[in-house]
């Protein structure tokens, strides 16, 4: 089958490999019509965060079973189903308390969490690819309605809009409360909508890139650019001088100035900036422990303003969303036409385009908010 292969940092290319097999009893085969580009592929894309050469990217997946493991009783060949980016084993403590982004026993390398095409997410291959290797198939697929309607709605569900909702979750979103998300990338922006949905009085998101932030104001977020005013500013001016009650964080350890210079303590000290005494902050973009590429946190040591978050008394959640305990909820508010995270899409292509796309996702080319690979087509 041909699949999008790393060869190396800023080097990818669509080429054969073995077709995958079933391995296990609990194992199914999908057949992918969509597969989606994420902001955490620019990781390995860039070399920031080692990915052997070889791999299969791609972990935003949905698909048709083409084959089942002899164990796997409740999904069927032919169902379609989205793929959480999460892999759990459905037995382990973490997984049976929800917590299906910490598996304590999917990862063989030791540390909890498991997923599909990513470094140190077990040995997984990504599903860029025509067909995906699912293990735990019975635990981990979510059914979708037949047919092709909200194809891409439906592919946001493996990914960014339950990332973004777990922002929403971690950041205590409810009816009434000011919220400021910080990145308008399409996991912000689908903690925009999640807020919106959880019904927040306001809602602001924080970018420079003037495509992302109109995408924000579509969807009733108010955009701030952080290159040409103060976020701190508008968001007191805003609250009564209070800051907001609710902080998220969607943008992760390449958080940038203006000119482009990075600074991984940046966005974590504006939060702790605008969100109110007592507040709460959501940080779902992601922090790494060690990066081959960075001066300043080589060693995932980040430092943020941490005196003055503990003398606001701040909550401050982190980590990978679990994917299974929202997606099948957000899948009906898709179906019920309260959600659509479709909005956030700005090309559908066929597999051989991947490289390209990287390409301009990567350099945040104005209009390349999110990207869709179909590799049935
Ligand atoms: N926690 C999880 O489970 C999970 C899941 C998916 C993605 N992520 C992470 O979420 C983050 C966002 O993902 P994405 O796909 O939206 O990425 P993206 O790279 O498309 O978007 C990030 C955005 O942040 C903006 N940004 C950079 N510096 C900023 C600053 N100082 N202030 C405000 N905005 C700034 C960029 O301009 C960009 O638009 C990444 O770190 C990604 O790895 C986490
Ligand atoms: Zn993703
Ligand atoms: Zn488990």
């Amino acid at each position: 089958m041909k699949a999008v292969v790393f060869n190396g940092p800023y080097t990818v290319g669509v080429q054969e490999v073995d077709d995958p097999r079933i391995e296990s009893p609990l194992d199914a085969i999908v057949s992918i019509t969509t597969a989606n580009i994420c902001g955490s592929d620019l990781h390995p894309y860039e070399g920031r965060a080692d990915m052997p050469a070889g791999s299969v990217l791609g972990h935003e997946n949905m698909g048709i079973v083409t084959e089942v493991g002899s164990a796997v009783n409740r999904v069927k060949v032919g169902d379609r189903v989205s793929v959480p980016f999460n892999i759990g084993c459905g037995t382990c403590r973490n997984c049976e308390e929800g917590f299906t982004s910490a598996c304590l026993t999917a990862n063989p390398e030791g540390t909890p969490g498991a997923g599909y095409g990513y470094p140190k997410m077990g040995p997984y291959r990504g599903g860029q690819a025509e067909q995906l290797r699912v293990p735990w198939a019975d635990f981990n697929l979510l059914l979708l309605p037949r047919g092709t309607d909200f194809e891409n709605d439906f592919t946001m569900l493996s990914d960014v809009f339950p990332t973004g909702y777990h922002g929403t979750e971690l950041a205590h979103v409810a009816p009434g409360r000011s919220v400021v998300i910080f990145g308008a990338g399409a996991v912000g922006l689908m903690a925009a909508h999640s807020a919106a949905i959880r019904g927040a009085s306001q809602v602001f998101v924080v970018d420079k890139e003037k495509d992302r932030l109109h995408l924000a104001s579509e969807l009733g977020a108010t955009p701030i650019d952080f290159s040409q005013e103060s976020v701190e500013d508008v968001i007191m001016d805003a609250t009564r001088g209070l800051g907001a009650d609710c902080g998220i964080e969607a943008v992760g350890y390449q958080a940038h100035d203006a000119s482009g210079e990075e600074h991984p303590e940046m966005v974590l000290d504006e939060l702790v900036g605008v969100v109110r005494a007592t507040g709460s902050i959501g940080v779902i973009g992601v922090y790494v422990p060690e990066d081959p590429a960075s001066d300043e946190a080589p060693d995932g040591r980040v430092q943020f303003n941490w005196g003055a978050a503990w003398e606001k008394g701040l909550t401050i959640g982190t980590g990978q969303c679990p994917v299974k305990r929202y997606n099948r909820y957000l899948r009906d508010l898709i179906i019920e036409g309260v959600a659509t995270p479709s909005m956030i899409v700005s090309h559908e292509l066929p597999l051989e385009e991947a490289p390209t796309a990287y390409e301009k996702f990567d350099r945040r080319e104005e209009g390349w908010t999110k990207v869709l690979l179909h590799p049935a087509s």
